[in-house]
């Protein structure tokens, strides 16, 4: 709901409320973001707000710095990061920006070349109007009634004639009331990414930022602020998650008076945009989300919000196929009979996609080479890829086939016809990343070329599954298309150039189901999931590792998003072994798959596939729709522990996980786990348990936690019987 008189502003969600007012001056001033309040408050809070500015000796111009303005412009004492910074062709930057005019739509505003909320109830647009340029800023705010997820971001236009260079164009700013706060942040690297981290936020400016051209391993364009007390169940906190992916940056600072800042969008780093006469620049979405119970309620409306209004819609809720990836089956070594033994076996086990990795294109039989040539090697699959296709369909399988569309080899046909293509300077030596170049996708025909035979190899060959990979970051940022005072736009360019791509491939073809990828999840983020309903969430599929990463990725993307599959032991990254059915039940907290040979198996493995899945299939529609609580927190405690509950709370599912085998005596952790999100006063059959207990018993008392070996697990299923 959105309530205004032109000079107060209330946004009202499903537990928050958002109040703003046009002071004297003309300055539009931010008064609360929190739990909700009613509109007549907000002219209370509009009339005392100066009272924040300490004293006296303070005057109206350096008063900047203590209040909490809406959208930060540059100078006029105000010495936090600005959120915007125009330069005119004088050189000079300091703007200042003052309210002009609002009006509300209804829906979400359709952008254009970029990820966005697919629909919202109502959305209020506020222009600002800098005074000693042409430069107009709309900030849009969206609100969904039923949701916990605000969003916002800001348009700026250059309403005059001459180009003005923007010099960062954050998408919002946001400022918390007085309180200790503390930052959690989803950190990581190759094989070990989303790792939680919390800290307090101390003074001087904090920074969550990625500058390597994608969403990263490192960081993760989202950060929960908590305050202190806030936990898992309980307490106030907040989730600020942009939905792009590209070079990042979230900061938080604190005011003078103790509030606490919040910013971001596109990095600022080696950002520039030249915005000429009658152009505008849309920076990118961010979702506010706010909870007074914890964080696990923030992780809740995140998921519902991704699923309803980010995910396409066409798979969003749909059951996902069950995969089997020949990767770490075969690596780069296969060849036709390989891979139809592998389907043959794989659809006799219950497994309905197969998606071929990396190798089959190209002279690709090692990572040095081939990267950019889409067209099938024949000399490995005699017969192409045709024949694979039909393997597949002979079994009844359907066919998915792994691309790295943004990349190039040097040792490649591509790159000796179109050296210009990769995105590098001439004179300088680029930094290869696993032997490989970043294509230039801020040039349309690169775009083209590589939709051009993308799209043919996926017809040819009745493809309906595509794994996008990007192994590599983006380091040498220069395009040979762009003059050198808009090389600043390289990075910006680029993920539009990835989106483009994807877009016009959905648009080619609407039943196409593509798998995001990035080295593992290098680019795990609310854009991506944009166009891709799933990503591979690691490459350490490791059951044990799985579960801190599963748990770290679970704060802000829901199951349905994580691609997990159950790999061979040793593990190859890892070398630990794990049972197998623990394997089995984490990797079935996501969209499940194996990643082994099938052929290499024995019977009994065999015949535990065939249950596994079946199981699966007993349990996918709540990962899809479901809500999650993590009961405990592998990084925190002995064990891993997940339960997710149907949305009417008739049938719920378990997985926990032991790490290693000390007594119970020993540990820190109580020996019985409580449950969550259950109906307090129904009953509820554990079957595994054969037993009935009543939600009370259960979320109040728990059930005692299974005495495992090292790595072991459970799966409970429950089912309201009364
Ligand atoms: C990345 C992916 C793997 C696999 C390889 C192929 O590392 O994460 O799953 O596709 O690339 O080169």
């Amino acid at each position: 709901m959105i309530y205004t008189d032109g000079k107060q502003f209330l946004l009202e969600g499903k537990n928050y409320g958002y109040a703003m007012f046009v002071n004297g001056d003309g300055f539009l001033q931010q008064l609360h973001y929190g739990g909700k309040m009613k509109r007549e408050d907000v002219a209370y809070l509009a009339e005392t707000y100066a009272s924040i500015v300490p004293n006296h000796w303070i005057n109206k111009d350096e008063a900047f710095d203590y209040l909490p303005s809406e959208y930060g412009f540059y100078a006029k004492g105000d010495y936090k990061e600005p959120t915007a910074i125009f330069e005119r062709q004088d050189g000079a930057s300091m703007s200042r920006l003052r309210y002009d005019s609002y009006r509300v739509e209804k829906d979400a505003p359709k952008i254009v070349g970029m990820p966005h909320v697919r629909s919202g109830d109502e959305t209020l647009v506020i222009t600002l109007k800098d005074d000693f340029s042409d430069i107009e800023v709309d900030l849009y705010y969206t609100v969904c009634e039923n949701s916990d997820v605000l969003v916002r971001n800001a348009v700026i236009r250059n309403v005059g004639k001459k180009p003005v260079m923007l010099k960062r164009a954050f998408s919002f700013r946001v400022e918390l009331a007085n309180g200790e706060y503390q930052l959690l942040r989803l950190a990581g690297r190759w094989g070990q990414e989303r790792i939680p981290e919390i800290a307090p936020v101390a003074h001087g400016l904090t920074r969550i930022h990625s500058l390597r051209g994608s969403s990263s391993h490192q960081t993760n364009p989202f950060m929960g602020i908590l305050r202190k007390d806030c936990g898992e169940e309980s307490g106030e906190c907040y989730g600020v998650q942009l939905v792009y992916s590209g070079s990042f940056a979230l900061t938080a600072e604190w005011s003078k008076y103790g509030a606490l800042t919040l910013q971001g969008g596109i990095n600022v780093t080696g950002f520039g945009w030249e915005l000429r006469g009658g152009e505008s620049f849309v920076t990118p979405q961010v979702l506010l989300t706010y909870s007074n119970a914890g964080m696990g309620e923030i992780s809740r409306e995140i998921h519902d919000f991704l699923r309803e209004r980010i995910i396409n819609p066409a798979y969003a809720f749909k059951r996902r196929p069950v995969v089997i990836n020949n990767w770490e089956a075969t690596y780069f070594d296969f060849d036709n009979e390989k891979l139809c033994a592998i389907i043959t076996a794989a659809a006799n086990l219950g497994i309905d996609t197969f998606v071929l990795d990396d190798g089959w294109f190209g002279n690709r039989t090692n990572d040095f080479a081939g990267l950019g040539d889409w067209f099938v090697n024949e000399e490995k699959l005699k017969g192409g890829l045709k024949k694979v296709s039909a393997c597949c369909k002979e079994h009844g399988m359907k066919f998915g086939l792994w691309f790295e569309p943004e990349m190039v080899n040097e040792d490649s046909e591509l790159f000796r016809a179109h050296p210009d293509w990769a995105l590098c300077k001439e004179g300088v030596e680029p930094m290869r990343s696993r032997q490989q170049l970043v294509l230039d996708f801020t040039r349309k025909e690169v775009v083209d070329y590589i939709f051009g035979v993308v799209s043919k190899i996926i017809k040819e060959n009745d493809i309906s599954y595509i794994k996008w990979d990007m192994n590599r970051y983006v380091s040498e940022c220069y395009s040979a298309s762009l003059p050198y005072h808009r090389q600043g736009e390289v990075m910006h360019r680029y993920i539009l150039g990835v989106y483009d791509l994807a877009q016009r491939l959905l648009d080619e073809f609407p039943d196409l189901f593509i798998e995001g990828c990035a080295g593992g999840g290098g680019r795990f983020d609310a854009g991506m999931l944009y166009y891709f309903p799933q990503i591979w969430t690691s490459d350490d599929s490791d059951g044990y590792e799985r579960t801190k990463i599963q748990c770290g990725t679970s704060l802000c993307y829901p199951l349905s998003s994580m691609s997990c599959h159950v790999s061979v032991c040793p593990n190859h990254q890892t070398g630990r072994t794990v049972p197998f059915d623990t394997r089995g039940r984490i990797a079935s907290l996501g969209a499940f798959g194996y990643e082994l040979d099938v052929t290499k198996m024995t019977d009994e493995e065999k015949e535990s596939v065939k249950a596994q899945i079946e199981a699966y299939k007993r349990t996918d529609r709540l990962i899809l729709n479901g809500e999650l609580y993590r009961l405990s927190n592998p990084l925190e405690s002995n064990y891993f522990c997940m339960l997710v509950v149907s949305k009417d709370k008739s049938e719920a599912y378990v997985v926990g996980e032991r790490g290693l085998c000390i007594p119970f005596w020993s540990d820190k952790f109580y020996p019985r786990i409580r449950l969550r999100g259950l109906d307090n006063n129904a009953f509820y059959e554990i079957e595994e348990l054969k037993t009935v207990l009543s939600g009370g018993a259960l979320l109040g008392a728990g059930l005692p936690l299974p005495k495992t070996g090292d790595f072991g697990s459970w799966a409970w299923h429950l089912k309201k019987v009364r």
